[in-house]
């Protein structure tokens, strides 16, 4: 039979989540491969999300392997790509990224991009031989906010998506987009903030200037979600270019840290693609520390919105 890649089915979901654990596990080496993520739901979430596709290989009808792919309007990304170790070098993640670059086509997505090992001979080599070349180095910055004397306020200056009435609702996705395509046409947030959402594992921060959205960041947030237990983390934050972005940019921060205090998960952590140079000097000056750098890869060969004259913290983990 060899192998056949279908779309994941819900009876093979946790198979599915468990080989994703190991193998990150076994590569990672560590004593205990399948503990590899403890308390983070990334596999089942992303599932659920309805901006995503889930593709499952199985070799002689068993499951080994599976790709998430996600699409963010006009930039599609996937990972996580996970073979389980005992059927490593056969060809099954090339099988995978066959059918994931018709989904992406399908998708009619201008931009594709992974997030990977940097240090990783292989991993560079089967994602070159579909068109994706290494770009910037992206280092997941992580900060323990330190407690507070008094009580834990909310956040000051934005507004809460979970807050916001159903009949807003609308509006504010729109403006979401519309700030999206200033930084690069067709990027469009609102399947993640539907999935935090609707899945209830996070919340989307929309900071304002008047009645202008000029902020956004979507948060996974505590056990059950990406971030797991006790942390807050920022898949995609940005500002609005232009004259005082910086300030934007600190305030955003600001909002999502008192967020994350409120919230019981202290340890926010962010990505910061290095094209992005004031973002990371920015982490860096709020006492962000990296807990490891990847290497984002991207096809075609070009910066989408990974440019210096703007700010986002992002990743494609
Ligand atoms: C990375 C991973 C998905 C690869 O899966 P796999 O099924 O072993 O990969 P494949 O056999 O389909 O493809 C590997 C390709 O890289 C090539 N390759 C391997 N090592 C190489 C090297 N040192 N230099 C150049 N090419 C290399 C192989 O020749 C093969 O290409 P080919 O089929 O054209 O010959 C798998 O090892 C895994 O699950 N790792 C742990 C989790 C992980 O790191 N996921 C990806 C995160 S971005």
């Amino acid at each position: 039979m060899g192998v056949e890649v279908n779309p994941l089915s819900e009876t093979d979901l946790d198979t599915a989540d468990s080989i994703f654990r190991i193998a990150f596990g076994t590569f990672l080496e560590l004593p205990d491969p399948k503990t590899a993520f403890g308390d983070s739901e990334l596999f089942r979430t992303r599932y659920r999300a309805r901006n995503t596709r889930v593709l499952a290989a199985h070799l002689d009808g068993t499951l080994v392997g599976s790709n998430v792919i996600t699409r963010w309007g006009s930039v599609g990304w996937f990972g996580p790509l996970t073979i389980l170790p005992a059927h490593w070098d056969r060809g099954i993640a090339r099988a995978l990224m066959d059918e994931t670059e018709k989904i992406f086509d399908g998708w009619g997505v201008t931009h594709r991009g992974l997030f990977t090992f940097p240090q990783s001979p292989k991993h560079l080599a089967l994602y070159a031989k579909y068109g994706y070349w290494p770009r910037y180095l992206t280092p997941i910055f992580a900060r323990d906010l330190p407690a507070l004397d008094g009580p834990t306020r909310r956040p000051t200056s934005a507004r809460l998506y979970s807050e916001t009435p159903a009949t807003d609702r609308p509006a504010v996705l729109e403006a979401i987009r519309e700030l999206g395509g200033t930084l690069y046409p067709g990027l469009d947030l609102t399947g993640d903030v539907d999935s935090l959402d609707r899945q209830r594992t996070g919340e989307t921060v929309l900071l304002y200037d008047d009645s202008r959205l000029d902020g956004v960041a979507t948060c996974h947030i505590g056990a059950g979600s990406e971030a797991g237990g006790g942390t807050t983390l920022m898949k995609f934050g940005a500002v609005s270019p232009g004259e005082r972005r910086l300030e934007r940019l600190q305030a955003l921060l600001e909002n999502i840290e008192a967020l994350a205090r409120l919230r019981g998960a202290p340890r926010v952590e962010a990505g910061v693609n290095l094209s992005h140079r004031e973002s990371y000097r920015a982490l860096l000056a709020r006492g962000y520390r990296a807990d490891f750098v990847g290497v984002v890869m991207q096809s075609p060969d070009e910066a989408a919105y990974h440019r210096p004259e703007l700010d986002i913290l992002d990743d494609w983990r």
